[in-house]
């Protein structure tokens, strides 16, 4: 029998993870973005990286479209960016830098780190779709990973 959902949500609330705002550019040009926490490593020959995406979220059949994502690694001051891309803002890109990596998705400004995908491979994981994306690229710079932790934002102290 399945765990109750408030039971499900609140243990899994305590799994500290960092936050992430997975972006993809559409053949049409359009941009879109959605904050995530469900995003992992997954292989390190071939370099292949998941995440998980709602199938309900906008996001999700451009995904499909597009063919590619970055994963935009959020540092420690960019908590305002997180909630704006999880919302429902139309223009979540406004008056925000960022610059078009080599698959075209969006890489946000100041992101601590960031990776460009080609999804490879998506797999159906209940309500949600694994998206499995194959790295070509990466960017790093110096900061702290924002957190997020029993549904608030937190820091590595
Ligand atoms: C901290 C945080 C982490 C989230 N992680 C995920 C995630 O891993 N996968 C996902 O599909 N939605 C996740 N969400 C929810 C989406 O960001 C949110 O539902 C989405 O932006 C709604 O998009 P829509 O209005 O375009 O459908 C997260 C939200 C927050 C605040």
């Amino acid at each position: 029998m399945p765990v109750e959902k408030a039971e499900f949500r609140r243990a899994l609330g305590h799994f500290a993870a960092g936050v992430t705002v997975v972006t993809t550019k559409l053949a049409t040009g359009d941009i879109a973005g959605i904050t995530v926490t469900a995003f992992s490593s997954l292989s390190l020959e071939p370099p292949l990286v998941l995440i998980c995406i709602d199938r309900r979220a906008r996001i999700h059949d451009r995904l499909e479209k597009g063919g590619n994502f970055a994963v935009n690694m959020l540092e420690e001051s960019q908590e305002l960016l997180s909630r704006r891309f999880a919302s429902s803002e139309p223009d979540p890109f406004r008056e925000i830098g960022y610059h078009e990596g080599s698959t075209g998705a969006p890489l946000l400004q100041d992101a601590l780190a960031t990776v460009e995908c080609r999804i490879v491979d998506a797999l159906p994981g209940g309500d949600h779709t694994i998206f499995i994306g194959e790295v070509e690229g990466s960017t790093v710079r110096e900061g702290k990973p924002l957190l997020y932790f029993r549904g608030g934002y937190g820091q590595v102290s």
